[in-house]
């Protein structure tokens, strides 16, 4: 291991990262702000138990990085960033309450700088907690005057990504009769586990955890798959909603799916690989195109004012919008994600050597 904090910022394209520590929690907090380009840094709190604390600080600035292109890709009016919470072990509630807090005092001293939301293992509660001591926060749950919580709509995003990705795959979005393989059944997956069984779908599952497995067995009627044997799984689509770099090259060289698309974020384990997923012939929606559905729900209700009529139109639009790129990967010959970045790139109005 041994990953150093300055060399990690070091090689950073991103703009400020703020580096807290709670010696009575023993927390390491990192708020990452990538790029304020089109608004202020933006992105989810994720709370997690890492090897050491800089691999929590990798993470962060890899997902600051993402929420900048997908903000872009989203037209929010907003930057990318991101909170990472590196924890020792899972907190009891007393303990998390006062990392919640001094958390919340951290992006307060921000001043609006950087903007939060829930991430893995953070919720709509934690944001309501934040909330009251520090006004930069989305998805706060409805009782306390948020949207609350944005699975669903995540779900129906990436379902209408699926759509679109098996209508250029294989010439129809009917997905009646594919097989499709959701690996995590959390907020994202178990919800679209459940639309794309509604949709006529062979749904196949697979989670670390077992019960949320038999539950969707005995509620849905899908097919179980161990966690370990998800890359090397026949079906249609695979659809990753768990953690992130499942894709590595070894993943592709074995995956038995035509295509790949999922709400999971920074499913590459490196950029290079959608050039190899393309070379198998394996379509990818990149991840932080389909996945927008988070952010158009906790922004599209709370700052911009959409009511769910104008929400469901702009989840349908994910759909045209990985259509698009399918189109423009297809005639340049290159990748999808290298497609999604070139085009976030051209809204961000960088050339790609700087995203600030
Ligand atoms: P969650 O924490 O509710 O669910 C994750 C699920 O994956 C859990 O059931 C967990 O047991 C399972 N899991 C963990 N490791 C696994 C593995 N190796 N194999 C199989 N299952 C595994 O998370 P949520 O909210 O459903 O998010 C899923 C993914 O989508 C995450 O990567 C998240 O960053 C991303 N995402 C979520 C959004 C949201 O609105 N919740 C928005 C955009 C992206
Ligand atoms: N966790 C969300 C994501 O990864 C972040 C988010 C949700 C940001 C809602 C703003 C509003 O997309």
């Amino acid at each position: 291991m041994g990953l150093d904090f300055a060399a990690l910022v070091r090689e950073w394209d991103g703009e400020q990262v703020v580096i807290s520590h709670d010696s009575t929690t023993a927390t390491w907090m990192f708020v990452c702000q990538h790029s304020s380009r089109l608004g202020p840094a933006t992105g989810g709190t994720r709370l997690r138990v890492y090897p050491e604390p800089a691999a929590g600080l990798a993470d962060g600035l890899r997902l600051a990085a993402a929420m900048t292109v997908k903000m872009a890709m989203a037209g929010m009016p907003l930057g990318g960033g991101k909170g990472v919470l590196a924890v020792a072990q899972l907190p009891d509630a007393a303990t998390r309450e006062r990392i919640i807090d001094r958390y919340a005092d951290l992006v307060a001293s921000l001043g609006g700088s950087y903007l939060t939301a829930p991430d893995m293992n953070t919720s709509e509660s934690d944001m309501a907690r934040i909330a009251r001591r520090c006004p930069y926060v989305f998805s706060r749950s409805v009782a306390q005057g948020g949207s609350g919580n944005s699975a669903p709509a995540t779900a129906v995003g990436v379902l209408h990504g699926i759509r679109a990705s098996t209508q250029h795959a294989f010439g129809s979005s009917e997905l009646s009769g594919l097989g499709i393989l959701v690996q995590g059944l959390g907020g994202v997956g178990g919800h679209l586990a459940e639309l794309l069984t509604e949709a006529g779908a062979r749904v196949l599952v697979a989670d670390v955890d077992p019960d949320r497995v038999v539950r969707a067995v005995r509620t849905l009627g899908a097919a179980p798959v161990d966690a370990a044997d998800v890359i090397g799984t026949d079906c249609d689509v695979l659809a990753p909603c768990a953690v992130g770099g499942v894709l590595d090259a070894a993943a592709v060289d074995t995956l038995r799916c035509r295509v790949v698309a999922g709400a999971a974020n920074n499913q590459l384990a490196e950029p290079s690989i959608a050039r190899r997923l393309r070379d198998r012939g394996v379509l990818y929606a990149p991840d932080f195109v389909i996945n927008a559905g988070g952010v158009l729900h906790g922004v599209g209700l709370e700052q911009l004012g959409w009511d769910d009529a104008e929400l469901q139109r702009r989840l349908r639009g994910i759909g045209d919008t990985l259509l698009t790129i399918y189109r423009e990967a297809d005639d340049a010959q290159l990748s999808t994600h290298d497609t999604a970045e070139r085009a976030a790139r051209q809204r961000l109005g960088t050339n790609g050597a700087d995203q600030r």
